[in-house]
């Protein structure tokens, strides 16, 4: 039979004799234990933080019938934008991962739920071991924060952390990062795949055998994923991405993966001096009273964020040039697909871009992660290149393919009726669909509309 050593204060098992206990910090308490098949009991680290009314431990065999539901505890944040992605509010027993780029405002973020669940008299517990407690504080502060009822400490041991954290109970325990807290048994540094998988591991124990909802910080790699191993990704409940173009205030938050919501949903934030302020109709702010003017190298288009629309300004410049290699400049738009894009125009209306730079540029920081933004693109810089301007009050909406034909998009009613609700009279779409108020024209392909509009 197997052996295994178990800590005779706190019950954490080991495959090997450990000196201290990684969880209790007793010293010379391991026992080994051999192990039996028969009533053998899982018991595993961080269960010391067990308030006896485990999440859905059940170690033999049951009916579904059988099975009771446990009434999950949604607590709102009162931030609609956020409770948007989050499915309602946090969940108490959740995991969540917030992550996103260096700066971005992950900490501001995190704060700023804490906040809110203090204010509602919930005991939130803030970890910090990137930042120093006055740091956290001057945040706080910056924030308009509840200062005198939200409790930190600042410490990257995360036994140490778990340790106090099952002493206050809180209803929040927020991880300030996961990349940098470590467990000290773990020979590897902080931020290393086994310390984040220990620390993941760790953190989904103590979450779940105490109904406390865990909230950790996650940091980025350079390609944008995760850092540490994947099976983080596995281990929790929800990640959320928040997301924008550091030099715009423009915040998107997404959730990449939710146990408890959709993953169709976004959040639109602006950051400023007091924080992350939702952005309620993101259309607005894009595209402002932009209707009015027909404007040569500008069209509107409705994209499609998840399960919503929203209203962007695409801007197309072309300028002839004398070197052999043309400027291909994309902001917020697949420079891939401007490429594509390019020789489709070509190839469709006859016009010659191969001697010319294109620049493209969604405004306000937006990204276009969709293809039916190609054909507001491909028309601004077709107006571009002829100088001549596009109906102001039009917007454009549809995939362009290889061979030149306009193809369906998803959600084409949604994104009719938001450019309804900005205003905007006329929608040249690749399929038939009607709506009151605002005029649609169904295109076949790109001739076509090139010979309709310019
Ligand atoms: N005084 C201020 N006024 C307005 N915005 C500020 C102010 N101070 C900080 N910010 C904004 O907050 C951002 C930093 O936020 P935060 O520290 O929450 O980011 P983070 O994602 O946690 O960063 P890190 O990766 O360093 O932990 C800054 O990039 C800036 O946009
Ligand atoms: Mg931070």
């Amino acid at each position: 039979m197997p052996s295994k050593f178990v800590c005779q204060v706190c019950g954490y098992e080991s495959p090997k004799w450990l000196g201290r206990c990684p969880v209790c910090g007793s010293w010379n308490s391991f026992k080994e234990v051999k192990e039996t098949k028969k009533g053998r009991k899982s018991r595993s680290r961080g269960e010391k933080y067990d308030r006896g009314w485990v999440d859905g431990v059940q170690n033999s065999p049951l009916l579904l019938s059988e099975v009771e539901f446990r009434k999950e505890v949604r607590i709102s944040t009162g931030i609609g934008e956020l409770d948007r992605v989050l499915g309602g509010g946090v969940v108490s027993a959740g995991f969540y991962i917030i992550g996103g780029d260096p700066g971005i405002g992950k900490s501001t973020l995190v704060l700023q739920i804490a906040d809110r669940l203090v204010k509602q008299g919930y005991r939130v517990l803030y970890a910090t071991a990137e930042e120093s407690l006055p740091q956290l504080k001057l945040r706080a502060q910056r924030l308009g924060a509840r200062i005198d009822s939200l409790f930190a400490m600042s410490s990257s041991d995360v036994t140490e952390i778990l340790d106090n954290a099952a002493e206050f109970k809180p209803h929040l325990l927020i991880v300030d990062s996961i990349q940098t807290v470590y467990m000290p048994e773990i020979p590897s540094v902080p931020g290393s795949v086994s310390q984040v998988r220990e620390c993941g591991a760790m953190l989904l124990r103590f979450s779940k055998s105490t109904s406390t909802a865990v909230m950790a910080v996650g940091h980025v790699t350079k390609d944008g994923t995760l850092a540490g191993p994947r099976t983080l990704e596995h281990m929790v409940d929800a990640i959320l991405f928040l997301e924008g173009d550091r030099n715009s205030g423009l915040r998107i938050l997404r959730a990449i993966k939710n146990r408890y919501g959709s993953t169709e949903e976004i959040g639109v934030f602006e950051m400023a001096y007091k924080g992350l302020i939702e952005v309620k109709n993101p259309s607005e702010l894009f595209v402002s009273d932009v209707h009015v003017d027909n404007r040569i190298g500008v069209t509107i288009i409705p994209l499609l964020e998840g399960n919503r629309p929203i209203l962007v300004e695409a801007q197309a410049l072309v300028s002839p040039t004398p070197f052999s290699m043309p400027i291909r400049n994309t902001t917020g738009f697949d420079a891939r697909r401007l490429s594509m894009l390019l020789a489709v125009i070509e190839n469709h209306t006859g016009i010659m871009l191969r001697n010319a730079d294109v620049f493209v540029n969604l405004t306000g920081g937006m990204k276009a992660d969709e293809p039916g933004a190609d054909l507001g693109v491909a028309l601004a810089i077709i107006s571009s290149f002829k100088k001549e301007p596009l109906p102001g009050d039009a917007v454009y909406i549809g995939e362009i393919g290889l061979t030149g034909e306009i193809r369906p998009v998803k959600g084409l009613r949604l994104r009719l009726q938001e450019a309804r609700r900005l205003g905007f009279k006329k929608a040249y779409i690749p399929t038939k669909e009607k709506l009151e108020d605002i005029e649609t024209v169904t295109v076949k392909n790109l001739s076509e509309i090139f010979s309709i509009l310019l």
